[in-house]
């Protein structure tokens, strides 16, 4: 062809460019045509676009070739490109000529396949328009949680995957078999390793896989899921909540203003989003979440009792941004959260919850910082603090009032998407049915 590769631009640059002689390389999306005519839709990483090749264009011999042309079947197409309007994307290339580069076997995903098939061909559904502009909102949700945290002076920072001590209770630990011992687990959060390392660079921040072995099947459950955490030294209750609203706030910003057109095709009106940029998140302890569940819905739910996915969703009816809800039972919190020293029954402990029944996309609280409270806590739980020694050594070298939170990002990739099951704001995921392809 004579073209080298410095030539080739993405089909979205060539639409800008929008007349004139353009090159672009991508995947056949739709194909369809008579023994004169052939009409490709081509698509690369940027865009969909209408190609046209005429017999009397490119001659008998390149248009013969154009038979062996099949949904994706990967190709370089040089051509002129065109407004129109009854295109699909409203332009149109004259094709010149083309070359196949990987012809393609019967592509197994039509129209209308089960969630289960397309499950089992993940591995190809990721060339799907839907699943391509989940992935490039999740590619600025990361870049966004970095730039957030860097632009407020946070170090990274890193903790191990494999850990031998639970946090966030032992019922949803993967176990390890560690050169054959036992006691190893993934880890379920950072949480217990940050802790240690406020002291050292007392703002951190990190986005890492966490696991969670769920044992029941829902929309809002990954057992390996990406969780963005933090902890911060010196911290009040109220300062870890203002993070929380800052972060979620610069995430809708940033992809507002990046991915609008991807919103678009996976069904999200981006004007549902602005809420969340504009307003101030409404807050109310748990024990007013309670009453506003009653008077608003009759609900009446026994103090004491953990919020559950029914009343989530029904407080997410009342609302277009997040709820910050705190002061929530000791009971039903970790055992790490500071006890209210106002009311002893509740602890700084807080949730956002997603608009639209979406559910919690962040967990965070006020550390206890008394070390008698907390082993008290540990024993009931049944566990030994003997093996937190190095955890609760953060309590005995110049303790400090701190905090931090976790935010479950494919929950909120998949309330920033609209997506029906938080397996789609991942690329492969795992549940406990699925760890296949
Ligand atoms: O509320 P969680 O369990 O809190 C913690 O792990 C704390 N140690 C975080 C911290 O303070 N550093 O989890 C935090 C968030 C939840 O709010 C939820 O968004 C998400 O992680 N999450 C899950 N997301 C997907 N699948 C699961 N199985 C999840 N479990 C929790
Ligand atoms: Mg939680």
């Amino acid at each position: 062809m004579g073209l080298s590769k410095m030539e080739f631009s993405s089909i979205k640059e060539s639409m800008k460019k929008g007349k004139g002689k353009v090159a672009v390389r991508g995947w056949v999306y739709r194909e369809r045509g008579s023994n004169k005519l052939k009409f490709i839709v081509l698509r690369d990483s940027s865009e969909i676009i209408q190609c046209v090749i005429e017999k009397s264009k490119v001659g008998e011999k390149m248009f013969k070739t154009a038979d062996a042309v099949q949904i994706e079947t990967s190709m370089e197409i040089f051509g002129q490109i065109k407004k129109d309007e009854r295109a699909p994307t409203g332009y149109e290339i004259s094709v010149d000529s083309f070359k196949v580069i990987g012809e393609s076997d019967t592509f197994p995903i039509s129209k209308d396949q089960s969630r289960e098939f397309l499950d089992d061909h993940r591995h190809l559904w990721l060339r799907s328009r839907k699943m391509t502009a989940m992935m490039k909102i999740r590619s600025t949700v990361f870049g966004a949680i970095d730039e957030y945290f860097k632009g407020e002076e946070f170090y990274e920072y890193h903790s191990p995957t494999l850990q031998a001590v639970q946090c966030e209770g032992g019922s949803t630990l993967f176990d390890v078999d560690y050169y054959k011992q036992k006691g190893v687990f993934l880890a379920q959060t950072w949480q217990l390793y940050a802790e240690p390392a406020i002291f050292a660079l007392e703002k951190i921040y990190t986005i890492a896989p966490s696991f969670r072995a769920e044992k029941s099947k829902t929309s809002r459950h990954l057992s390996e899921y990406w969780h963005a955490e933090m902890e911060v030294a010196w911290a009040s209750f109220d300062d870890i909540i203002q993070y929380g609203e800052d972060l979620l706030k610069f995430i809708i910003k940033k992809v507002l203003a990046e991915r609008k057109e991807e919103l678009k095709i996976l069904g999200r009106d981006p004007k549902e989003l602005e809420p969340t940029v504009k307003k101030k998140f409404p807050r109310m302890t748990y024990t007013d979440s309670l009453k506003l569940l009653d008077k608003k819905f009759g609900m009446k739910i026994k103090w004491g009792k953990d919020l559950r996915t029914i009343e989530e969703d029904r407080l997410s009816e009342l609302y277009d941004t997040p709820i910050i809800v705190t002061h929530y039972p000791k009971e039903v919190k970790a055992f790490y959260m500071k006890e209210d020293p106002k009311d002893k029954k509740v602890v700084y402990g807080v949730d956002f919850i997603a608009p639209e029944g979406y559910g919690e996309i962040i967990g965070g609280s006020e550390r206890e910082s008394d070390i008698k409270e907390i082993m008290k806590r540990l024993k009931d739980m049944g566990e030994k603090p003997s093996e937190y020694e190095f955890y609760l050594d953060t309590r005995r070298y110049g303790s400090i009032p701190h905090g931090g939170f976790g935010l479950g990002i494919e929950r909120v990739i998949s309330w920033i998407c609209k997506l029906d099951n938080i397996k789609d704001a991942i690329p492969f995921p795992r549940t406990m049915t699925r760890w296949t392809p």
